[in-house]
């Protein structure tokens, strides 16, 4: 067809197409929910504490259920970290929260390391990650994720500054995690000395450069509550499991002689603030964060420490193919170049013990010539001795005969006086 033809027929034949019902892309976020939703959450809390300031207790308080626990000893000699993990459900939502207790965290007479199985403990769940991302298989759509997402780090009630372990700990962790710092039994402190402290606290990690989970304020829907939120850091809270009768209502409080703290009241501590902030408003955000900036790093570092790059000197994009080849090419030359020490190694070694081997024969040989020659000397002595032992006999011999010859002369003498002496008296 000619191309006048086609302008004449596509005048002709031009058609409006106008949808004949709804598409319905605009359904895509409601089946990623409902996906996300089958596929279930988890979601991991790091405790960070000293022992018994209050670590479970606010767990239980948060999540209103009892987890199992037990008691830490103020004798572990090192930090242990140890994980427990639930299945929960709220409405169809399944979420499988783990619960992460840093055992032992504080109490040491040598706190230098503390912080360092932590770090370790945040590094394996991320190395984890990495290798089943890295695998052929993959199978990251049911693997459970591990990675740390919270970590929830005690400040003691003291009313005067951040111990140094908390700052260390903290500066140590904060490339790793998201930290969000919580000055626990906050019961303990009066008001006035409570807003003193929290001021303390903030200036002392900015002036450390420590670098604390920050509620997102991109986000318009929550942009107000988390730049408001952000301004309360560290969250004063108090936990308790006790229910308490409060007016005609059973509230979850602490009971004192004095009178009542009730955990949820706004003006009594920031638990309701807390709640809120980890669970309702923040926790895809903790959770993305995670994986987007925490893990992201990790996993840079790991791969650039095993060889692998994006560019080359030149900044020209290297693939991971490139890169592949030419790190099998170095851990060939590497392994003919070991290859080769090792032969050369082996070499003088067998010369080595040649020459071990030819000096133990000579040494032996000299001995043994040695030992010749004593032997000979030896053959030679006793040759000589025989020798004079033969004389000696010859010369004892020749006695015997002449003593025997002398004695035969002397009995034919004695044999012949009778005779002479019988011839006398016959006469
Ligand atoms: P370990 O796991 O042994 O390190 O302890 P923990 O940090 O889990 O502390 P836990 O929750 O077992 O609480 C220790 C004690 O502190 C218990 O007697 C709690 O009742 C008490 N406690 C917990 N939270 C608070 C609080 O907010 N205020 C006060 N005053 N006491 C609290
Ligand atoms: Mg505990």
């Amino acid at each position: 067809m000619a191309a006048t033809d086609l302008e004449r027929f596509s005048n002709e034949e031009k058609r409006n197409l106008s949808l004949g019902g709804h598409v319905g892309f605009d359904s895509l976020p409601d089946q990623l929910v409902s996906k996300s939703v089958t596929q279930g959450f988890s979601f991991n809390i790091l405790c960070v504490g000293e022992t018994g300031i209050g670590k479970s207790t606010l767990m239980n308080t948060l999540f209103n259920t009892t987890f199992e626990t037990e008691e830490a000893s103020h004798y572990e000699s090192v930090v242990r970290l140890r994980p427990r993990t639930y299945d929960l459900q709220e409405s169809n939502v399944h979420l499988k929260l783990t619960i992460v207790d840093a055992v032992g965290f504080g109490d040491q007479i040598n706190k230098d390391e503390s912080y360092r199985p932590i770090v370790e403990y945040i590094d394996t769940q991320f190395e984890n990650y990495l290798q089943e991302e890295l695998k052929i298989r993959r199978s990251l759509f049911n693997y459970h994720d591990t990675r740390i997402h919270v970590c929830l780090y005690f400040i003691t009630p003291t009313g005067h500054s951040l111990k140094s372990l908390d700052l260390v700990t903290m500066k140590k962790l904060d490339s790793k995690v998201n930290i969000i710092p919580i000055i626990a039994k906050a019961d303990t402190i009066s008001k006035s000395e409570l807003h003193k402290f929290k001021i303390k606290v903030m200036s002392e990690l900015v002036s450390n450069g420590v670098q604390i989970y920050q509620f997102p304020t991109d986000d318009e829907a929550v942009a107000e509550i988390n730049s408001v939120m952000n301004a309360h850091l560290p969250f004063a809270v108090v936990g308790s499991t006790e229910e308490v009768k409060v007016g005609n209502k059973l509230v979850r409080a602490r009971q004192y002689p004095w009178g009542v703290v009730q955990v949820e009241n706004e003006s009594h501590c920031d638990f309701v603030k807390l709640r809120e902030m980890l669970i309702r408003v923040n926790m895809e955000d903790l959770r993305e964060q995670t994986h987007t900036r925490h893990y992201e790093l990790y996993r840079r570092c790991k791969l650039e420490e095993m060889g692998f790059k994006d560019t080359d000197p030149d900044s020209q994009p290297f693939s991971l193919q490139e890169t592949y080849e030419t790190k099998r090419k170095e851990f060939l030359g590497e392994l003919q170049r070991k290859e080769e020490e090792m032969r050369q190694m082996f070499v003088n070694k067998v010369k080595e013990t040649e020459a071990e081997l030819k000096e133990k024969e000579r040494e032996l040989h000299e001995k043994f010539e040695h030992l010749k020659r004593i032997h000979q000397e030896e053959k030679w002595k006793v040759e000589e001795k025989r020798k004079e032992l033969e004389e000696e006999m010859n010369a004892f011999n020749l006695r015997r005969v002449a003593v025997e010859t002398l004695q035969s002369q002397s009995l034919q003498a004695t044999s012949q006086q009778p005779l002479k002496k019988d011839k006398d008296r016959k006469k």
